[in-house]
């Protein structure tokens, strides 16, 4: 079996979907890797590095795909600049898998169909403890919990720690985290290691303690109703709970000096949770930093992919954050997906293993024989 690492055609990706180390890995398995040139280049891993590795260097993506039974990349195949497609460039019935976000990327996963690849997509594999070492989602949140508050930290007038000094004391800035998931734990974790005093907040009663195992101090309101959808994702609330929770962020925000906002429904797209009535309750000089920017933004205001600032107070927008880390985000990106082949590969078949009773493979495969198989997705494209 070849598996075919092409290089990242997103706007500012700078990842790659397989490190040396992990092409390494996959070559001692038996398996042949190549890749294309340049493919690592942004996130510090050179073409010789690969070479070193074992894998073999295709010019470009076109001779690189035309010929591979498995394609691993970061994002979901997208138009090339020449006015073709990647879905085009690769074999019909070759494998791919991707971080693909498939309800985000419609287009994409039905040309993955028509072209009858089957594709799968980690941010789509249940969330079982199994299915951990494979979860992207998880490694490249993580990332964005601490970059963010990084940010934060940077475009803040003030100090994150209490300082004492001959001049006088500064006091902690307070920092406020919403949604504590795999993103606001790392956030509270980070901001609280950077000196700063935290507060979090989520709708998934179950994090309080999460929260204050590292570091913060949870805020939160008695919902009428429940919104956990099982395996840590959250559902929409009800529109009476929208309200009770707009007043203790209307409320909270108005104290803080940093706002990091991590919510998503369903891992994929943000609730909208802060208004022009909450920002323009906050302190002039303070910070909100947008991390669900890739599902569309927290902040009614959020100008995705850059920053405005209204009344005094900054509204940072970053969109693919992990990007901004690409050496260790590519590192762990391609563990994941190491782990992934390396959990469906057959030894003595010397291929690749596909067994649909599997919960991970059904519950990740978005294209299959032709047609889309993923419920979410096939909902989404009939509209
Ligand atoms: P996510 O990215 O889907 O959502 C981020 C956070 O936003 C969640 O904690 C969610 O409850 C929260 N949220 C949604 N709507 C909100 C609102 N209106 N207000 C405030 N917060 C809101 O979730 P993520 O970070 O991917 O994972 C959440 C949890 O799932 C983790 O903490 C972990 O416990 C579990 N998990 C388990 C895995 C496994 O077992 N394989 C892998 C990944 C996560």
């Amino acid at each position: 079996m070849k598996i075919a690492v092409p290089r990242e055609i997103r706007a500012e990706e700078t990842r790659v979907a397989l490190d040396p180390e992990s092409c390494k890995k996959l070559i001692l398995l038996g398996i042949e890797v190549a890749v294309e040139a340049g493919a690592g280049a942004l996130a510090h891993f050179p073409d010789q590095a690969y070479l070193d590795a074992g894998t073999s260097l295709a010019p470009d993506a076109a001779s690189l795909l035309n010929s591979a039974d498995f394609v691993l990349k970061v994002n979901a195949p997208q138009a090339r600049p020449d006015g073709t497609h990647e879905v085009d460039l690769i074999r019909p019935g070759a494998m791919l898998l991707a971080s693909l976000f498939p309800t985000r990327n419609l287009d994409a996963m039905k040309r993955m169909a028509e072209q009858s690849i089957t594709a799968f997509s980690t941010d789509c594999i249940p969330r079982t403890t199994r299915a951990q070492a494979m979860d992207t989602l998880s490694s490249q949140a993580n990332i964005m919990g601490y970059k963010g508050v990084l940010i934060g930290a940077m475009e803040l007038p003030k100090y994150y720690p209490m300082f004492m000094t001959a001049a006088g004391t500064t006091l902690p800035a307070k920092v406020f985290v919403i949604g504590a998931g795999v993103a606001g734990l790392q956030a509270i974790a980070t901001a609280k290691r950077l000196g700063a005093s935290v507060t979090a907040t989520d709708v998934r009663p179950e994090v309080k303690e999460q929260i204050e195992s590292v570091g913060g101090k949870y805020v939160g309101i008695d919902l009428k109703q429940g919104a956990s959808a099982g395996g840590g994702y959250a559902t929409e609330l009800s529109a009476e709970d929208k309200a009770l929770q707009a007043k203790l962020l209307a409320d909270h925000c108005a104290q803080v000096d940093v706002v990091i906002t991590t919510a998503l429904i369903g891992g994929v797209f943000a609730p909208k949770l802060l208004d022009e009535t909450i920002v323009k309750s906050m302190k002039p000089g303070s910070v909100i930093v947008d991390l669900g920017s890739d599902g569309g933004g927290n902040c009614t205001l959020s100008k995705l992919g850059t920053t405005v600032v209204v009344g005094g107070v900054k509204i940072v927008a970053p969109l693919n954050l992990p990007a901004t880390v690409p050496t260790h985000a590519s590192m762990l990106f391609s563990r994941n997906l190491l782990n992934f082949m390396t959990a469906f590969w057959d030894k003595e078949a010397k291929g690749f293993n596909l067994d649909w009773a599997d919960d991970i493979l059904k519950g990740c495969a978005v294209t299959h024989e032709g047609k889309v198989v993923h419920g979410p997705t096939l909902k989404a494209l009939q509209g």
